[in-house]
C-alpha cells in the first residue's frame, strides 16, 4: 500500500497534468476563429443522411486526397465538401462509414457511424500541425466511435450483407505515401478489397445500369439519359449491355438486356443524388457563414473599384481583393480569381492575370472569398480608367437586364432553370437590336447557364428541381464578343459578366453580394472615390 504522501504526490501530479492539458486545450482553441460549423451541425446532418439511405445500406466517404504543387510543397490543403459537411473533420487521410441501421460489433457494442482518422504524431505534427486523433474526434465532433486509420483494415465490417454499398466513384488520382499503410490510398484499397470491388468497376458503366434498369423512368427517357451521360465518354457506348440497350427497339427488348446486368450491391449513383438533397437547402448556420462570404467578396470589389488604376496589372487587383477578405479572416479565395482586362474576359475561367497594365479596359473580376468553408461566387465588370465607353455601356446594360430578369425568376416554386430562360430572352432580344446578332439568330455570345449552387463548393450540389426556401444560386448572365466575331469591330474585345449570389426565401429573393455596386452610374461614381491604397507607395525595385 502507498504511503500517504505517495498517494497526495500522484493527486498533486495528476492535477497538474489536467490543468495543463486543459491550459494546452484553451490556448490551442484562441489560436482558431470561434465561429465554424458546429459538431451538433454535422452530426445532425450525418442522422438526416442516415434517414434517407436505403434500408440495410452503408454510405462510405473518404476525405479528398492531398495534392502535390511541385517536389516536396503539397497544394494547401482542402477537405472534400461532403466529407466536411458531414463530420467537420479538416485533415487528410480519413474515412465515414455511416449505416442506415444500427450494427453490432464483436465485442457487442452499438454503432451506426465509424470515422477512422490521421493518428497523433508528435514528430509530424511539429512540421505540418496539430491533428486531432481520434479522442479529440470523439470530444469535438461529436462521433462516438472514432479510430486510428490503421486500424480500418483490421475492422471487421461484413461489406457482403448490404443491400446497398453507396460511395463516390473513385477517380485514380491518389498518391500513395510509401512509408504509410494507411494513408488514403491504402484506405481505398482496403475498402475496394472489403467490399469485393473488381479491379475492373467502372462507376460511370455502373451508373448507366442502374439508369437502364430503374422501373420509374420510361423507356424512350432512359435513352435519352444513357446518352447523354455517355457524351463524355464515348467509349462507354462501346459496353456490350449498353450498346445492345440503346439499340433495342422496344421496351420488352430492353428489358431482355436489362435482365442480363449482373446483380451487385455497389452504388455510385445515389449518394451523389441525396447529397445533393441535402446541400441544396441552406441551414440557418450555413446562411450565415454564406452571408459573410458573399459581403466580405462584395466589399473587397468596392475597394478593388475604389483603387483601380490604368497603370495596375490584373495581378495586382486579385491582391487588393484578397487583402480586403483576409482582413475578415476569410482564408482562402472559393476558386481562382478571375481578373481578365480586354479580351482576356472573353475567356470564361480565365486565371492568368498576367496582363501588366489595365489601360482603359474593361475588367471582368469574378472574385469570391471562403469563409469557414463557404464561398461567394461574386463578378463585376468595371472600366479601368473609371468610365465606361458608349460600346461598353451599352454591353453592360443588356447584362445588367438580364441580370435583373433573372432575379426576379428567383420564387419559390419555380423551375431551377427559370432565371437562365428570363436571362436569355433579354440577351437574345437585345443583342439584335443594337445589330450584333439577326433576330432569332443563335449565337455563342452567352455561352454559359445563368445559374448554379453555391455553398461549400462553388458549383454546389443540389436536385436541380424547383426551387426551394433556403438555396442559394447563382445569377450570372453575361457577353463575351472576342476579337474577330461576325460583328462591327467597335463591339471586339468586350466581355461583361455580372454575378451575385441570390438567397431564394419564402416569400422572394434577396441579393447577398448586392453591396458591391451594379449600375454604372454607382460604379463610376465608386470608382471616383479615393482608396487608402492611394497612399500606399512602394519603392521602384532596384532590380526592374
Ligand atoms: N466563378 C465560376 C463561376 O462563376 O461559375
Ligand atoms: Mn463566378
Ligand atoms: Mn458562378
Amino acid at each position: 500500500m502507498a504511503k500517504k504522501s505517495t498517494w497526495r504526490k500522484i493527486i498533486t501530479i495528476t492535477r497538474i497534468g489536467i490543468i495543463l492539458f486543459s491550459v494546452s486545450i484553451a490556448l490551442q482553441a484562441q489560436d482558431k476563429p470561434s465561429d465554424y460549423l458546429t459538431s451538433d451541425f454535422h452530426q445532425e446532418r450525418r442522422s438526416s443522411l442516415r434517414k434517407i439511405l436505403p434500408q440495410n445500406s452503408v454510405a462510405v466517404l473518404f476525405a479528398n486526397p492531398v495534392r502535390n504543387r511541385a517536389n516536396d510543397v503539397d497544394y494547401v490543403y482542402h477537405q472534400d465538401p461532403d466529407f466536411y459537411y458531414l463530420t467537420g473533420y479538416k485533415e487528410p487521410h480519413a474515412v465515414l462509414l455511416i449505416f442506415s441501421e444500427s450494427q453490432k460489433s464483436a465485442s457487442n457494442r452499438i454503432y451506426n457511424e465509424l470515422i477512422f482518422v490521421q493518428p497523433k504524431n508528435k514528430m509530424m505534427e511539429m512540421w505540418t500541425g496539430v491533428r486531432m486523433g481520434p479522442e479529440l474526434v470523439k470530444s469535438e465532433l461529436a462521433f462516438e466511435q472514432a479510430f486510428n486509420n490503421s486500424e480500418f483494415n483490421d475492422y471487421n465490417i461484413d461489406f457482403d450483407k448490404f443491400s446497398k454499398i453507396l460511395f463516390f466513384n473513385f477517380q485514380n488520382d491518389i498518391r500513395d505515401v510509401e512509408y504509410d499503410q494507411a494513408d488514403l490510398f491504402d484506405l481505398k484499397d482496403q475498402f475496394k478489397s472489403k467490399a469485393k470491388i473488381p479491379s475492373d468497376f467502372n462507376g460511370s458503366t455502373q451508373r448507366i445500369y442502374s439508369v437502364m434498369k430503374d422501373p420509374k423512368i420510361e423507356f424512350e427517357r432512359k435513352k435519352q439519359m444513357v446518352f447523354g451521360m455517355s457524351r463524355m465518354n464515348p467509349r462507354i457506348l462501346s459496353d456490350p449491355l449498353i450498346k445492345e440497350f440503346m439499340e433495342a427497339k422496344d421496351v420488352e427488348l430492353s428489358m431482355k438486356t436489362t435482365d442480363k446486368i449482373p446483380e451487385s450491391n455497389l452504388d455510385v449513383g445515389t449518394l451523389p443524388q441525396l447529397m445533393g438533397q441535402l446541400r441544396e437547402t441552406k441551414s440557418k448556420e450555413e446562411l450565415r457563414l454564406m452571408r459573410i462570404a458573399a459581403e466580405v467578396s462584395a466589399v473587397g470589389q468596392i475597394e478593388v473599384m475604389k483603387a483601380m488604376k490604368p497603370n495596375m496589372s490584373e495581378t495586382e487587383v486579385q491582391g487588393i481583393h484578397e487583402f480586403v477578405f483576409k482582413k475578415y479572416g476569410a482564408e482562402y479565395e472559393g476558386y481562382p480569381s478571375i481578373v481578365g482586362a480586354g479580351r482576356n474576359g472573353c475567356i470564361l475561367h480565365y486565371i492568368d492575370n498576367t496582363k501588366p497594365r489595365l489601360g482603359s479596359d474593361l475588367v471582368l473580376m469574378d472574385l469570391g472569398a471562403e469563409y469557414h468553408g463557404y464561398t461567394a461566387d461574386v463578378t463585376r465588370t468595371i472600366p479601368a480608367d473609371g468610365t465606361f465607353s458608349e460600346e461598353q455601356k451599352i454591353i453592360y446594360n443588356i447584362v445588367l437586364e438580364a441580370q435583373q430578369a433573372g432575379f426576379e425568376a428567383c420564387k419559390v416554386g419555380n423551375e431551377f432553370g427559370a432565371p437562365n430562360k428570363a436571362a436569355k430572352e433579354i440577351i437574345d432580344k437585345r443583342l439584335a437590336e443594337v445589330g450584333i446578332i439577326e433576330e432569332g439568330e443563335s449565337h455563342f455570345y452567352f455561352p454559359h447557364g445563368t445559374s448554379h449552387y453555391v455553398g461549400l463548393d462553388v458549383h454546389d450540389r443540389g436536385t436541380g428541381g424547383p426551387f426551394k426556401p433556403n438555396t442559394i444560386i447563382t445569377v450570372e448572365p453575361g457577353i463575351y464578343i472576342p476579337d474577330g466575331s461576325d460583328c462591327d469591330e467597335k463591339w471586339w474585345g468586350i466581355a461583361v459578366r455580372i454575378e451575385d449570389d441570390i438567397l431564394i426565401t419564402e416569400d422572394g429573393w434577396k441579393n447577398l453580394s448586392g453591396l458591391a455596386p451594379r449600375t454604372v452610374e454607382e460604379i463610376e461614381k465608386t470608382m471616383a472615390q479615393r482608396s487608402a491604397l492611394d497612399d500606399f507607395l512602394l519603392p521602384d525595385l532596384k532590380g526592374k
